[in-house]
């Protein structure tokens, strides 16, 4: 594998290990949600090819039969709160089940948050301004080197002593400090070998001069890791 490729492949995994998206994570706490409210038990996000009739739609499916329909959301969260007995079967033939219990364990905000999520699955959505910048602001830190040694986030196991602090933690320090972002600027573009030792629990004593780095991209980086938080 040539360099390129090599690093092609390290940007996609460190993308899809960060959730890519601003609406990535959200999905990802709705699918957690979901689990934990038993939904997946009978449904599925997507039709599959090899269950002909399912024990309850799709969500995909659910999406796009109601998605147009301005009184969806009530509509479907009177429906997942207090199930569909003795009420109009809107599925039948198409699932297995006759009706959906009432799901009593699911909070109001939780069914609301559940159905409103259900109904945008299946769509293509605008990644909003702030997830395009993280996406462009990971791509650069991969490519120019900075993951080497960073992580964004903070590594969970407390026994493995990092190389170098993940971009929160400098962000936890710095944010909101006068004068950080140009010190930090500095830094990055020249290292840290002259400059007295700011972080103790870390491997490496200094950090190099980045010197492929231009100013301009040091900054975006800088500002982009005072906002993590
Ligand atoms: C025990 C199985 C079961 C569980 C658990 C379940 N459902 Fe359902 N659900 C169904 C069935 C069956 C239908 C189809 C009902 C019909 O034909 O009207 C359905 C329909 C729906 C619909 C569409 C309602 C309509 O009128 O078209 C939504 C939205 C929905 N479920 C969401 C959820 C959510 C959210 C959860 C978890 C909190 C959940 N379901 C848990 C079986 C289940
Ligand atoms: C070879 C490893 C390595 C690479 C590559 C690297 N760093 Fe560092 N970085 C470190 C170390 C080690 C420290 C901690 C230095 C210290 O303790 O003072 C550090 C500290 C920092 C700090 C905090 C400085 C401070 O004063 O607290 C920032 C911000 C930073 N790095 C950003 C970057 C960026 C952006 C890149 C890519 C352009 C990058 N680093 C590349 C190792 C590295």
């Amino acid at each position: 594998m040539n360099k390129s490729a090599v690093l092609r492949r390290i940007v996609a995994g460190v993308l899809a290990y960060a959730g890519l998206t601003g609406h990535g994570y959200a999905a990802e706490s709705m699918i957690e949600l979901a689990t934990h409210s038993g939904c997946f038990i009978c449904h599925s996000m997507r039709r599959d090819a090899d269950v002909p009739v399912p024990l309850a739609p799709a969500y995909e499916d659910i999406a796009a039969r109601y998605r147009n329909r301005s009184d969806a959301l009530d509509y479907l969260v009177d429906r997942v709160r207090n199930g569909t007995v003795y009420k109009s079967q809107n599925w039948e033939g198409k699932v297995n089940m006759r009706f959906m219990p009432p799901n009593v364990n699911v909070q109001y905000e939780d069914a609301a948050a559940l159905v409103d999520w259900i109904l945008k699955v299946g769509i293509k959505q605008q990644p909003d301004a702030a997830s395009v910048r993280h996406e462009a602001m990971l791509a650069l830190a991969t490519y120019s080197g900075c993951l080497t040694c960073h992580g964004v986030n903070p590594n969970p196991d407390h026994r493995y002593v990092p190389l170098a602090p993940s971009f929160r933690d400098v962000a936890g320090r710095y944010q909101g400090q006068a004068g950080a972002r140009d010190q930090l600027i500095e830094s990055v573009l020249l290292g840290t070998l002259n400059t007295p030792k700011q972080w103790n629990n870390v491997n490496m004593r200094f950090m190099p001069p980045s010197v492929a780095l231009r100013r301009q991209q040091a900054e975006e980086l800088v500002d982009w890791i005072l906002t993590l938080r």
